[in-house]
């Protein structure tokens, strides 16, 4: 019996290394068939501080996954996440080529290159060029210009890039666990690819993947990819102002965030206490409140340096399907309030969408990025899923070229 095709997404983040894999895909849903985790090492805000560590944690990962499908995962779709990440918007301009002036796929592959030679800082790499929309002749706002005539094509494209560096240390890593890459993807790009619908995407929505040590941005509109940053803070850092404000341990500090932790202080009352002997070694009572009031404040500033983002595109207040949360830190009951009071939007949780599994944690917006990775992998292998720009010709390849310069140091 021939061995089905498995596409796996890898999410190496800060706080936990995660697995999943698919497959293919049955009525147009993935098929999940297996999700696994294990706490990262060698990780820190993202990027890869320690080798050894990061690659027997990615290890075990992939073993775990192993072990709950019953089949090796031999290659990965893997996120990058990092606040090296860098996005800039860019032009390209070429004379289409055929005589009779119809726009085919190579003219698509030329202009995008030809946006592609915007300065990049030095030690930076291209990850993705995300078109936005093409102008043929002088008509602009043409989505797909394919069979068009005209003589002149012009794009305007995402380039999103990350430093060299980080780059070569996320990939040492995975080829050090013995797997091949399929290719990099941001990974908050990724997420949006399954937890957003269609509509959403048309009508102008913003992801936000609040992560141990990060939290990334991704904005839609009329489709495509608007803009996306990463910032360097994340929930864990919630986790650090409960320690230093309460002066409790990081772990004591986690418990109360995460089993009695509420976004909205006004919400908690004012006599409720939580006894830390019942939770830990630590003594003392410490207010359900002032845990609260810390969350709350955190939780206010990260909105609002996602919303100076929001500034800058100029869609601040401004986008129709408002905030999708994911990420670990989404799971802060009361965060959906806080959201659509500091983005003066409405704010849903998200979800995975067009997924089949058997295994319940797929819900789990932790996992939000590694189901994307493989949804936007299989597109790219020609399943009938995705958002039509993970399956642009123009992006394909780019891992290719930097998987030729990577070569000489990947043992
Ligand atoms: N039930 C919960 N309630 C509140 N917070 C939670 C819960 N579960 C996890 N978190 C928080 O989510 C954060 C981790 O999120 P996630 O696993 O998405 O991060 P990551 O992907 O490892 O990090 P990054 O993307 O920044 O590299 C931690 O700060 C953790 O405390
Ligand atoms: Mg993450």
């Amino acid at each position: 019996m021939a061995t089905p095709k498995l596409t796996a997404g890898l999410d190496i983040g800060s706080t936990a290394i995660r697995v999943a894999v698919a497959q293919g895909t049955g009525g147009g849903h993935l098929q999940v068939i297996g999700l696994a985790e294990v706490p990262a090492e060698g990780i820190s805000r993202g990027l890869v501080t320690s080798i050894e560590d990061a690659v027997s944690a990615i290890s075990s990962c992939l073993e775990k996954a192993e072990r709950l499908t019953g089949t090796p995962v031999e290659h990965a779709w893997i996120g990058i996440n990092g606040s090296h990440i860098l996005a800039q918007s860019s032009h390209g301009v070429i004379a289409v080529a055929k005589p009779n002036g119809e726009i085919g796929e190579d003219d698509i592959t030329r202009v995008v290159e030809a946006a592609q030679a915007v300065a990049t800082p030095p030690n930076y790499e291209i990850l993705h060029v995300l078109p936005r929309s093409f102008t043929v002749d002088s008509q602009p706002g043409i989505k797909d210009p394919i069979g068009m005539t005209g003589v002149r094509l012009e794009v305007e494209a995402q380039i999103i890039e990350g430093q060299s560096a980080q780059i070569k240390n996320l990939t040492k890593c995975v080829y050090r666990t013995g797997i091949d890459i399929d290719d990099l993807v941001l990974a908050v790009l990724a997420c949006g690819e399954v937890i957003l619908s269609k509509r959403q995407r048309e009508l102008g929505v913003a992801v936000i993947n609040l992560g141990g040590a990060t939290t990334s941005l991704l904005v839609c509109e009329e489709g495509d990819p608007l803009h996306v940053a990463v910032l360097p803070v994340g929930a864990g850092h919630i986790t650090n102002d409960i320690a230093i404000g309460l002066r409790t341990s990081i772990d004591v500090a986690e418990k109360l965030k995460v089993d009695y932790g509420y976004a909205v202080a006004a919400e908690v009352g004012k006599r409720e206490d939580v006894d830390l002997a019942e939770i830990s070694d630590e003594e003392g009572v410490v207010s359900r409140r002032q845990v609260a009031e810390i969350i709350e404040a955190r939780l206010e500033e990260i909105f609002e340096l996602v919303d100076r983002e929001l500034i800058k595109i100029e869609r601040s207040g401004k986008l129709p399907a408002g905030i999708v949360l994911t990420g670990g830190g989404a799971k802060l009951p009361g965060i959906l309030e806080v959201a659509k009071r500091s983005f003066r939007l409405p704010a849903t949780l998200g979800y995975p969408l067009e997924v089949l599994s058997p295994l319940e944690r797929v819900n789990d917006p932790a996992f939000s990025t590694a189901l994307g990775l493989v949804r936007w992998g299989m597109a790219q292998e020609g399943g009938p899923v995705g958002f039509k720009l993970s399956q642009l010709p123009s992006m394909a390849g780019i891992f290719a070229r930097l998987k030729e310069r990577f070569k000489s140091i990947i043992p």
